[in-house]
């Protein structure tokens, strides 16, 4: 088919934010009264990129659903990008919250959850030893922090168009070769590449020449990119990343934030990989915000040789709020009763279901895209063929394009995550959910190509 026409795109982007505007007063009205006391009418800088003119203010929200002010439903396939993976407040956790919140919330003291949370954790990832963040960017900073002190090297190495959170070293992209602050980065303390080397995701020959020089820390990855649409691994790819880094004494942390969508122990779990540190935030506690690094053995050695009592609570590790009796008590309920294997057993069909539906509809409208899947996770991107890594992925990304994606399925009750086109199955995701989207999917499609 031909290129997607820019001016039916136009019109079309017109229309739909004429009814968006039209159908929403309420939302409108709340957005103005916040611009006056809220930078960008937003309470936080990302909310302001929904692709309509305000965002929808939230009445309620339950399961795989919420209400916005003006009473339109709709069906959340973005659950808080991931940190509403279980589902809106999943009935397990909401009584372990309010349980909890009655008797004590933070003390800065450990309560018997923290240890139930501990050995949970070791029985889904086979790593042994855990510690909390209140997010994931934290868990990932922390772990950094400990992988620098540990092996005494200043760098650590990223996958080109990674995303791990805000932590200053990531915000690195590779152009023709040449490492440079990633677009957008707002006031870098010093130029990434001081800290960072960056290289193509499924690439070894570049993977091996940057951690020849002995300089390299850690390698932070996400096992499955998921953040530039999904890149997948190659066959192989993982035992050789693994086996490289320990040639050249180099840690690597996996970041499960949002590759836990492959199972309840995750990535690692389902491919057996065999970390040095293991990260895992969002979902863990329902929403409530909490998140967990885990390490080895080893390492736990390694950390306890160079521990210093005196000035633990001033190296740049932990956090006042972190490790709250609150988010325990989130996390246990969460992970005892909510993310179970029964649950996933329920949300990776549900994806297959999305990514069938997706994919026939591509056919159908034969547009040049495709449909990926990892787990409960799916997403289409704009390109024929499946991405190898971050620059395939991020060359495939059209904004204009995905506004208009996003704001058709938006008024018609529909939500994706927004800055991609990703959509994540809770265990309370219901089939005629899934149908709908495809409905909706192929409406789409039936304008553009008209
Ligand atoms: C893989 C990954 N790691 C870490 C994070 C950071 O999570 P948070 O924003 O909760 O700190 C994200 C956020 O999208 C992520 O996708």
């Amino acid at each position: 088919m031909p290129a997607i026409n820019r001016d039916r795109l136009q019109s079309l982007m017109q229309s739909e934010q004429k009814k968006f505007i039209d159908e929403r007063p309420k939302s409108k009205a709340l957005f103005e009264r916040a611009r006056k006391s809220l930078l960008g009418g937003v309470p936080m800088n990302w909310m302001a990129k929904w692709a309509g003119a305000f965002p929808p203010f939230v009445r309620d929200a339950s399961g795989a659903e919420f209400f916005d002010v003006d009473e339109h439903r709709y069906i959340d396939f973005c659950l808080g990008d991931t940190g509403a993976m279980t589902g809106h407040s999943p009935p397990a956790t909401v009584s372990a919250v309010q349980e909890q919140v009655a008797r004590g919330i933070t003390l800065m003291l450990p309560s018997e959850d923290a240890v139930w949370v501990g050995e949970e954790l070791q029985k889904r990832f086979q790593v042994p030893y855990w510690q909390f963040a209140l997010s994931a960017t934290d868990a990932n900073r922390f772990s950094i922090r400990l992988a620098r002190q540990i092996t005494g090297r200043g760098k650590i190495l990223v996958f080109n168009w990674c995303y791990h959170g805000s932590v200053d070293e990531t915000f690195i992209t590779l152009e023709d070769g040449v490492s440079k602050p990633r677009r957008g980065n707002v006031g870098p303390p010093v130029d990434p590449s001081v800290t960072t080397k960056v290289v193509e995701f499924n690439d070894i020959d570049a993977l091996e020449k940057a951690l020849q020089p002995g300089d390299v820390a850690c390698v932070l990855a996400e096992p499955a990119m998921t953040n530039v649409g999904i890149v997948h691994p190659e066959p192989g790819y993982h035992r050789q990343l693994r086996e490289l880094t320990r040639r050249h004494g180099t840690l690597l942390i996996i970041d499960e934030t949002h590759t836990i969508c492959a199972g309840p122990g995750g990535y690692t779990r389902v491919e057996n990989l065999d970390p040095d540190f293991l990260i895992f935030g969002k979902p863990i506690g329902g929403g409530v915000p909490g998140a967990t690094y885990g390490f080895t053995q080893d390492v736990a050695h390694a950390i306890a040789a160079r521990q210093n009592l005196e000035d633990c609570d001033v190296g740049g590790i932990g956090g006042t709020l972190a490790g709250n009796a609150l988010s325990l008590a989130a996390m246990r309920a969460t992970l005892e009763k909510v993310l179970t294997q029964e649950a996933f057993d329920r949300m990776i069909p549900l994806a297959e279901r999305w990514t069938a539906g997706v994919e026939r509809a591509i056919k159908e409208f034969d547009v040049p895209w495709h449909v990926s899947r990892l787990g409960c996770r799916a997403e289409y991107l704009f390109s024929r063929t499946h991405p190898r890594n971050g620059t395939e992925a991020h060359d495939a990304m059209d904004f204009e394009l995905e506004r208009f994606m996003h704001l058709h399925a938006m008024n018609r009750g529909i939500l994706l995550t927004p800055f991609h086109n990703m959509a994540l199955m809770s265990p309370v995701t219901k089939q005629e959910d899934i149908d709908q989207h495809t409905r909706v999917f192929c409406e789409a499609l039936r304008a553009l190509t008209a």
